[in-house]
């Protein structure tokens, strides 16, 4: 039977968890598919007393027989690339890699030329930049979009070191005008750019394939596919808060075009969200707590960057925002990530509404004792997780409580309570 395609992605503004929850729902998949974003992700695992951040690679490497595709909605550093593989190979023998990853031929690459250009974009808006990673994420959509972008097949032909060259040509012309300092030092970049070139060899021993009929013929075979989402629904190009976003499209709709499946082929869509809010570069943020509570937050949670080790802003849960994100991609099933944060943190508030299109309205909740105990959940979760299944109207699946692959609860255990809901008015039935 033809299979679908399940995706998880992050409700928020990243960082919700999502590498470790891929992670943990693998075993039911067959393979496991990035669709779009790049190097500025990055996804945590923990089992085993190994502890692995991945950028690059879909979380589902870890498992054996698992197919990991980079989707052609993926923007590539082949460099950074490279170095991720090297520090897998500390755990996974190169040849399993090679069998375990699949990289789309119509991926963007990002080159030392998008890097540069992310930097100087951000340095030009000084008080105003976005706080970018600086992967070259922007610059290398850019590019895709204005048509002038390199693609992963690209690196088989004889003419690439040619439309290497040219490219930074271009840009250079462009920036020229504004700035003849940055690139009169261009020398200065020459070993980049041949660590660049090194790299682009060392990607050519993986498979490198039209990923759209790969997923499309193992979807007609029976194979299960889940799509992992990078960013969050609030960094949407689209639907984040522009222009303080990232430059790909995050929500479920990117499945479509950046892994080459079509809208039916869609089935179960995970919505991800922390038991609390972070952000980590600038933009609005409602429910941020720059105060002591924002900083028990950061501390209690381990809130810095996974890729730039940048501080996390931290704040509370903000409804409005996941109940927008659950609209927008078709959320049907949510998992709370972090509720371990949350146990003896005293006081716990939620944003539940907007008074006169402005004024933030929480709802207080008091923080539990412990998760579970006699195998009856404590009575303040529940009351927790069940409001925002109520205020969502979606089931919550999977509850994570901590960074660990076994630190979670399948709601299905505790069926009395989370089962799909009883609708009544709209509601859940309680
Ligand atoms: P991602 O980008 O969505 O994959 O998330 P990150 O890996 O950037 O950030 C999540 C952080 O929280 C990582 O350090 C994880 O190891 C950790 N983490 C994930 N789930 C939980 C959880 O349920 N509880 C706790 N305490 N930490 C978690
Ligand atoms: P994961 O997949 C959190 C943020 C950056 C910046 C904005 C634009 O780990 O959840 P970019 O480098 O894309 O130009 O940055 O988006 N950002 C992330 N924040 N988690 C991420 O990925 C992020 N990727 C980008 O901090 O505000
Ligand atoms: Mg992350």
């Amino acid at each position: 039977m033809t299979q679908k395609v399940d995706v998880l992605l992050g409700l928020q503004w990243g960082d919700e968890g999502k590498g470790k929850i891929i992670d943990v729902l693998t075993p039911n998949y067959d393979i496991v598919a990035r669709f779009q974003g790049g190097p500025n992700a990055g996804h945590t695992l923990e089992f085993n007393n190994i502890k692995v951040v991945l950028h690059q690679v879909p979380s589902g490497i870890f498992h054996p027989s698992i197919a990991n595709v980079i989707g052609n909605g993926v923007v590539l550093d082949p460099v950074k690339f490279k170095n991720e593989i090297l520090m897998l190979e500390k755990y996974i023998p190169i040849q399993e890699l090679k069998k375990r990853i699949i990289i789309s031929n119509e991926a963007h690459l990002i080159l030392p030329i998008h890097i540069w250009l992310d930097k100087f974009n951000e340095e030009k808006k000084g008080v105003s930049k976005i706080g970018s990673t600086l992967c070259g994420i922007g610059p290398c959509y850019t590019d895709k979009a204005s048509r002038s972008g390199i693609r992963v097949g690209e690196i088989f032909e004889s003419n690439f070191e040619i439309k290497f060259e040219k490219l930074i040509v271009n840009h250079k012309i462009g920036i020229d005008h504004e700035n003849q300092l940055f690139f009169r030092t261009i020398e200065r970049f020459k070993d980049e750019i041949e660590e660049f070139h090194e790299s682009i060899k060392f990607l050519k021993m993986f498979s490198i394939l039209d990923t759209p009929t790969f997923l499309n013929n193992a979807r007609k075979n029976g194979k299960k596919i889940l799509a992992e989402g990078a960013q969050g629904t609030s960094l949407d190009i689209n639907f984040g808060d522009y222009p303080f976003v990232t430059s790909s499209t995050t929500v479920s709709a990117g499945v479509c075009s950046g892994l080459g499946v079509p809208p039916q082929a869609i089935g179960e869509v995970f919505g991800l969200v922390k038991a609390y809010s972070t952000r980590v570069g600038s933009g609005p943020f409602p429910t941020e707590q720059e105060n002591q509570i924002g900083e028990k937050l950061r501390q209690k949670g381990g809130e810095f960057g996974a890729t730039t080790g940048r501080a996390r802003r931290c704040g509370w849960l903000d409804l409005p925002q996941i109940n927008r994100a659950i609209m927008l991609n078709g959320v049907t099933q949510l998992i709370i990530s972090k509720v371990d944060v949350l146990t003896k943190f005293g006081e716990i508030n939620v944003l539940i509404k907007y008074d006169n299109n402005k004024d933030l309205v929480y709802k207080k909740f008091p923080s539990w004792e412990c998760i579970i105990k006699d195998n009856t959940f404590s009575e303040e979760l529940f009351k927790y997780l069940n409001f925002i299944q109520i205020k969502t109207n979606v089931p919550i699946s999977y509850i994570s409580t901590g960074p660990n692959r076994s630190d979670i609860i399948n709601m299905e255990t505790f069926g009395w309570l989370f089962k799909k809901p009883v609708c009544n008015s709209g509601r859940f039935f309680l």
